[in-house]
């Protein structure tokens, strides 16, 4: 189908510069490398391969969040959502964890979602940590604004940094939102923020060749565990 460029340059949303943010791996509990890097929007249909399973999972929200998530990947794609970016987690070049969200303006970030499809590893943590570090450090912004969709997520972001309670509503249209401002992120940076730079040639150029993605069972099996089949 033709794309009509005029009314496609009103449909899309304005784009902030936004500097890369610059690889890096993280040494896992089971002795495992993950290399944490942006994805491009060329990237979002290998990506979505991932998500897709985690739709039918009930088990800690998964459901929701991959919906969610789902949906603003696409929106990225289909340019459809402002100053997106997304940052992805990859061990073996299989994706583990995906995280995203976008600049609100020059000093805000919005925070969208963590999802983390290999777990006990603090996979989401990491992931989670990275996306903070590159709002406060790369993008250079002041305050990111976060909300809570599950239990846990509540115990990672608002309890362990922890994030300070306010009335702004965030645009997931949940609870308000908690921010993480520069003190909070600078405070809490030596207990939650870690990696290494740079990445191995060899690492990036396996991380790059393809994101791989686990079948359905496996994927299944690393959330919920064999009980959840
Ligand atoms: C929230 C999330 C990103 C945290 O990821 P993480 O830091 O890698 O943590 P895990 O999910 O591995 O583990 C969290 C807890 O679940 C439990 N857990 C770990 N592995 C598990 C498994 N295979 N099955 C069930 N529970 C498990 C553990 O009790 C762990 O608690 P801990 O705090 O003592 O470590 C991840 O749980 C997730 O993707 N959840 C669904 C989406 C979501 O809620 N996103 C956040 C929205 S605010």
């Amino acid at each position: 189908m033709p794309i009509d460029m005029e009314l496609e340059a009103v449909l899309r949303p304005t784009q902030y510069p936004m500097p890369p943010y610059p690889p890096k791996t993280i040494t896992l509990a089971n002795g495992k490398v993950m290399v944490v890097r942006q994805a491009v929007r060329e990237d979002v249909p290998a990506i979505l391969k991932s998500v897709h399973p985690c739709l039918f999972i009930e088990r800690d929200y998964y459901d929701i969040v991959s919906a969610r998530l789902y949906g603003e990947l696409l929106a990225w794609y289909r340019y459809r959502v402002k100053s997106e970016y997304c940052l992805m987690g990859q061990v073996d070049g299989y994706l583990v964890g995906i995280v995203n969200g976008r600049m609100e303006n020059e000093k805000v970030g919005m925070s969208y979602h963590t999802l983390a499809i290999d777990r006990g590893l603090r996979i989401g943590s990491h992931l989670f940590a990275a996306k903070m570090e590159y709002h406060l450090e790369y993008l250079g912004q002041e305050e990111v604004l976060i909300v809570a969709e599950s239990p846990i997520g509540f115990r990672r972001w608002m309890i362990e940094y922890p994030l300070e309670a306010t009335k702004i509503p965030h645009e997931l249209g949940g609870g308000d939102s908690y921010l993480l401002t520069r003190e909070i992120y600078f405070k809490a940076k030596p207990r939650l923020v870690v990696g290494d730079r740079p990445v191995s040639q060899e690492l990036m150029a396996e991380a790059e060749a393809e994101i791989k993605f686990a079948d359905d069972d496996t994927i299944r099996e690393r959330i919920a565990g064999l009980k959840g089949r």
